[in-house]
């Protein structure tokens, strides 16, 4: 009895003192919280009235900062990704005495080219970006050793044909206007249908005209929001057509930027860099702070994170044969710890010699990377990547994502633009080097007999 007595004793005892202290504590919290909310609420109305205080000459120049604020905080968060590498800026060890650009320049010169099969395989290029090509515009662009006029009718349809005018020679690429469906040439306005080529009117002539006043004109397809054509050795029609991403069409996955880069390299070197799993620890572990250096990524200052890719690349068989497909899992550890918010799935689908889709499946929501290859030259590649992601995720994540894939093909490239084409690659007997033999024997079907030979010296230098 008397335990229970002491007991009953001590409970109400410690429920009184802690009533007590709760009370206290909870008349302290409000009064700070009303205090607080009338500090704020004064200093507000003395922001206001300092704001409006047009004499003050601070005011002013704190009403001027406000759009410069609001334009970069727009270009950081919101704007996509523009990012733009020129040749020669990037993936050059610069000559002592030379600058990147001089030293890139003498690289094309003095390289070994090896042994690289045809320049241009046959199938879908991408020859521009239908954002870049309104209605009634015209553009000249060179590829395939071809030199084109791309240009939007007035039905809206994207049109390209060969640019040089057979009457005298101009490219219609430069300054030529178009003219309902056709392009008129800017040297003596003769007019050549879109879909066709064939001359429809000379303006000064009333005779008939000639049947061999035409260009060639090549088929386009404009799809994924790029405007593509097909190019075949042996003239030969389309036997396939890259796919179209419904997300991209249906607005579901919205544009988020874009790069682009000059690759000085044969167009393989890059489908073959995703079939090769091998280079992924030695050129892409390191973080993307590390930058697109290789000499320095291995620097001690960011060695605390490390990327792990794990992957493994096939061909699809007929009727999809022209495709082939790397899925590979990413993942980041930073001091040690395993990051699970950064995880990436991805699935590449590499369609005909140029063109990938990279599907990825990431915590901030699903998108895709869309690589086209355009070779400017035999040995110059144009490479572009967009970046689409759910219209939920963040802008700047999906820039982020781009940013972070850029910097790792930016160490690609510093491979690329320096190795020779290796004809005869000296492989062992690993899973490794058997997956970029099976991505060599599935390419070589882009390639056919007219398909254009590189010229070599004997010194294996590609003819100037
Ligand atoms: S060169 Fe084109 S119309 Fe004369
Ligand atoms: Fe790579």
């Amino acid at each position: 009895m008397l335990r229970i007595t002491l007991f009953l004793t001590l409970v109400c005892s410690v429920t009184y003192v802690s009533a007590g202290v709760t009370d206290t504590l909870l008349f302290e919290v409000g009064r700070l919280w009303i205090q607080a909310t009338r500090d704020l609420w004064s200093s507000m109305k003395n922001l206001v009235v300092y704001l409006t205080d047009t004499s003050n000459m601070y005011v002013w120049v704190c009403l001027a900062a406000v759009p410069v604020v609001c334009y970069y905080a727009y270009k950081f968060f919101w704007a996509p990704l523009n990012r733009v590498h020129g040749f020669g800026t990037l993936g050059y060890v610069p000559d002592a005495g030379r600058s990147m650009k001089e030293t890139a320049n003498q690289v094309r010169k003095r390289r070994q080219c090896g042994n690289p099969p045809p320049a241009y395989p046959n199938g879908w290029f991408s020859v521009m970006e239908s954002r870049m090509l309104q209605v009634g515009e015209v553009k000249s662009v060179h590829g395939l050793g071809l030199d084109l006029a791309v240009f939007r009718g007035e039905d809206g349809v994207a049109y390209v044909i060969d640019a040089y005018c057979p009457h005298n020679g101009a490219n219609m690429g430069i300054g030529g206007r178009v003219v309902g469906n056709c392009l008129a040439c800017p040297f003596h306005a003769w007019q050549f249908k879109g879909t066709d080529g064939k001359c429809t009117k000379i303006p000064y002539s009333d005779g008939k005209i000639p049947d061999v006043a035409k260009v060639n004109s090549y088929n386009v397809l404009e799809r994924n929001q790029m405007i593509f054509i097909w190019f075949h050795a042996e003239g030969g029609q389309p036997t396939w057509e890259p796919p179209e991403i419904e997300e991209i069409t249906s607005g579901e996955w919205v544009f988020r930027g874009r790069s682009e880069h000059y690759v000085n390299a044969h167009i393989e070197e890059i489908p073959e860099n995703g079939a090769d799993v091998a280079h992924f620890e030695p050129v892409h572990s390191a973080l993307v702070t590390a930058g697109t250096d290789l000499r320095y990524i291995t620097s001690k200052l960011w060695d605390f994170g490390h990327h792990t890719f794990t992957g493994s690349w096939e061909a699809h068989s007929k009727p999809e044969g022209h495709i082939g497909s790397l899925t590979l899992k990413h993942s980041l550890s930073l001091f040690g710890f395993h990051i699970p918010v950064l995880d990436l799935k991805v699935t590449a689908m590499q369609i005909g010699p140029a063109i990938v889709h990279m599907f990825f499946d990431s915590p901030a929501g699903k998108g895709v990377y869309v690589q086209s290859l355009l070779p400017e030259e035999p040995l110059m590649q144009k490479m572009v990547h967009h970046i689409y992601m759910n219209w939920m995720a963040p802008p700047i994540v999906g820039k982020f994502f781009l940013y972070s894939e850029a910097v790792q093909v930016e160490r690609d490239m510093m491979i690329w633009n320096n190795k020779k084409y290796e004809g005869r690659p000296v492989f062992v007997k690993s899973p490794e080097d058997q997956m970029v033999a099976k991505h060599r024997r599935w390419y070589s079907q882009f390639y056919s007999e007219n398909s254009q030979k590189l010229t070599m010296r004997k010194d294996s230098k590609i003819e100037w």
